[in-house]
């Protein structure tokens, strides 16, 4: 079994203008490829609301701070097509520098508001190189649904922001963020940490979660959030970047948990930095698995 591999623009919009003549609706999962469970998972859920699935597998180098970890991005294109091709994705469109941007290109866009704080405080341009992508792929596919993980929270609050704001007729699809077995959030960046590391990873999970449940029980924010952060750095993170409740709907920042929120983390364990989330419903258990071993 194979996928067709797109490498152009104007492929792309032939195989899109047939797909039209059909009536076929179309979604797009963007990827930058080094594809996990994760990013299998939106495939499926891709393929369950539309007629054709095209992946994206671009390494945007525009939402890289460093070029180090631009270079050390993996690059698994082979493996990443067949493991499409077996779910039955129908295209991976995998442009190439020069083709996403061409020589002169200059256009940025830019949200404001959703991309500051957070991950936008600590990678500077990082969400303009996002949004700047994002909305190229929007553009490029035409795509009626995208499908974006919770898992990077905020870039979906980014992307959802961007579409309305500049009315490009796609329906943004959230899906949930997948969990390896001992909780930890699936990345691309978790194969880079050591044995020990690896070990240790999970409690990042494990602290978010038991956070989440003394929050909803309505405990004193601040002390919930600079316990968790202690934990964390017990755990053997070297640092917490930051570690905040958001509301769920806007990610304005909260101080106490009064209407539907996000807690979301930032943390380096050793050279690498994972980022969490998870939701905190006043009033409720966190409408995820208390359990993070149990919330893939
Ligand atoms: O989440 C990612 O992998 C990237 O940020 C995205 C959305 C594909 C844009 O490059």
């Amino acid at each position: 079994m194979s996928i067709p591999i797109v490498r152009t623009v104007a492929e792309l919009r032939g195989t899109i203008a047939a797909w039209r003549r059909e009536d076929l609706k179309i979604a797009v999962v963007p990827t930058m490829g080094a594809l996990h469970e994760g990013h299998l998972s939106l495939v499926r859920a891709a393929l369950e609301r539309a007629d054709r699935v095209i992946v994206t597998l671009f390494v945007n180098p525009k939402q890289f701070n460093r070029a180090a970890d631009l270079a050390a991005y993996p690059r698994t294109e082979h493996e990443d097509a067949a493991r499409l091709a077996t779910l039955g994705a129908h295209m991976l469109y995998a442009p190439d520098g020069a083709e996403m941007y061409p020589e002169g290109f200059a256009t940025t866009v830019s949200v404001a508001g959703v991309s500051e704080g957070l991950c936008g405080a600590n990678r500077p341009g990082h969400f303009d190189g996002v949004a700047t992508v994002v909305a190229k792929l929007f553009l490029q596919t035409g795509a009626d649904l995208a499908f974006f993980g919770e898992k990077d929270f905020q870039q979906l609050h980014v992307v959802r922001r961007m579409a309305r704001d500049l009315d490009l007729p796609v329906e943004i699809v959230a899906c949930t963020t997948v969990r390896e077995e001992d909780g930890l959030a699936m990345s691309s960046r978790n194969v880079r940490l050591s044995a020990n590391e690896r070990q240790a990873a999970p409690r990042l999970a494990a602290i978010l979660f038991e956070a989440a449940a003394r929050l909803t029980a309505e405990a004193d924010p601040n002390k919930v959030l600079a316990e968790a952060r202690q934990a964390i750095l017990f755990a053997g993170y070297s640092q917490v970047e930051y570690l905040e409740l958001r509301a769920d709907d806007d990610l304005s920042p909260l101080d106490a948990a009064e209407r539907p929120a996000r807690l979301l983390v930032a943390a380096w364990l050793g050279d690498v930095r994972l980022i969490d989330n998870v939701s905190v419903r006043p009033g409720r258990a966190s409408s995820e698995e208390s359990s993070p071993a149990k919330a893939a």
